[in-house]
């Protein structure tokens, strides 16, 4: 097959000219010249090219993801003297996370992953076509998760692409859903494959976390392709406002990445306290569940358990008790896990090659998830400050409360303020 090379010259890249045909899906990490490609150009960072036949691509990079240093970040999160504690939230995120997190999913209270379920099979084939008709190459999702929200949309968009006469070029879109759970990512795009037939898309998969996916996609070398990024389930709320936008530029121009045709997000705007009371602190105890698994997942990380010299048993569940509480002024549901004694051990900090000695009180706030709800109002100035994004169109629920927004470059287009397309099985869709 004719390889399609990333040329450095961006001007030169026929790719750069929309009448050639693309075939991006010479990115695939087993095409073997890719494989030499990647391992021998790439400056910084040289990400690690899995030979899996599953179509991964390991991004992270050693030095800084934090999937490879969340024991350090553990350790610096509960030891730091400033301000309040943490656990970092990827300590949810394991193979057992993702099933008590699942178990959160299944309950009648869990609304965010319904509506926005809801709103996509409504809506699916207006929100597929400004990504059919922006010309692009690549498409990631981030946090893709267990992906049956993206067979609904990738699928929509195939048949787009297959209508879409205006789309310059016919090479196919890639998609690569970008996780942090190995696992999962294999079995979701194992089943992935198996839902849809697509033939306008090829599927892969990038293990890493935001960051890592920021930085993979600035390289250089991808510069000439056009990237839409889609973040569904309000996992964007999970960060407090300004680290939304502040990770939301990394994927723009001013970081480096070129070429961003559009952003896909899915956010949740409920501001009904009693409604998220419920969803994020179910009476089944399945959000308590999966918050407190945060203590075994530190306890691994740490290396403390039953067999440590001292304080092996600061991450026994008896000794702590979980709180959830709606801050208003935040509008976002947090999530805290408390001891009920003071507790104290000494862990082997690798970071300092010393020992360190980690001292909770009792009663100390441990601050673990936050779950914003976010209006229209707020994702855009969110995505405008900082990222430049600006708000084209957007999707609501019934009640407004759910949004899917699709944002590109160039906030300065639309001052007029915001309209929005409602779930109300109207099939307009305007543009603002
Ligand atoms: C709330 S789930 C959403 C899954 C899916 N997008 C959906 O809408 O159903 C969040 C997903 O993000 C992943 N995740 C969490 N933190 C991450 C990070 N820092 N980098 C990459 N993925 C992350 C988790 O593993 C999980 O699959």
């Amino acid at each position: 097959m004719a390889q399609v090379l990333p040329s450095p010259g961006v001007e030169s890249h026929p790719f750069h000219q929309t009448t050639k045909k693309r075939d991006v899906s010479s990115f695939s990490p087993a095409t073997p010249s890719l494989l030499y490609h990647y391992k021998h150009q790439l400056s910084t960072p040289s990400p690690n090219i899995s030979k899996d036949p599953s179509d991964m691509i390991d991004i992270r990079s050693s030095e800084t993801s934090l999937l490879d240093t969340l024991d350090t970040q553990t350790l610096s999160s509960l030891t730091q003297h400033t301000g309040e504690k943490s656990f970092p939230s990827l300590l949810l995120w394991d193979e057992k996370g993702q099933s008590l997190y699942d178990s959160i999913l299944a309950t009648p209270y869990y609304y965010p992953y319904r509506v926005e379920n809801a709103l996509l099979q409504k809506q699916i084939s207006h929100i597929a076509t400004p990504i059919a008709s922006s010309t692009t190459d690549i498409l990631v999702e981030l946090g893709a998760g267990n992906l049956s929200k993206t067979a609904l949309l990738l699928t929509a968009l195939d048949r787009c692409l297959d209508s879409c006469s205006q789309r310059p070029g016919t090479g196919k879109i890639v998609y690569y859903a970008l996780d942090v759970d190995r696992s999962l990512l294999e079995s979701s795009l194992k089943q992935l494959r198996k839902r849809t037939a697509l033939k306008n898309i090829e599927l892969r998969s990038l293990l890493g976390t935001y960051e890592d996916g920021a930085r993979w996609l600035s390289q250089p070398d991808l510069a000439p392709y056009r990237k839409t990024m889609v973040w569904l389930g309000n996992s964007i709320a999970n960060f407090e406002k300004e680290e939304a936008s502040a990770l939301l530029t990394k994927f723009t121009s001013q970081n480096g990445m070129q070429n961003l045709a559009g952003f896909l997000l899915g956010v949740d705007g409920c501001l009904d306290e009693e409604k998220v009371e419920k969803a994020y602190n179910a009476p089944g105890g399945e959000n308590r569940r999966w918050v407190l698994h945060a203590l075994e997942a530190a306890g691994e990380q740490l290396e403390l358990g039953p067999d440590s010299l001292e304080g092996g048993d600061m991450f026994d569940e008896k000794n702590w008790r979980f709180e959830g509480r709606w801050d208003s002024e935040r509008q976002r549901y947090e999530n805290y896990l408390i001891p009920v004694k003071k507790l104290e051990a000494v862990v082997h900090s690798k970071e300092e090659g010393e020992k360190k000695k980690v001292v909770l009180e009792e009663g100390e706030k441990v601050f673990v998830l936050g779950s914003g709800k976010w209006t229209a109002r707020d994702v855009q100035t969110i995505c405008e400050k900082g990222p430049g994004l600006g708000l084209r169109r957007s999707w609501h629920s019934e009640g407004d409360d759910y949004g899917v927004y699709w944002l590109q470059p160039g906030k300065k287009r639309f001052d007029s303020g915001i309209e929005m397309d409602d779930d109300d099985g109207d099939d307009d869709d305007d543009e603002f």
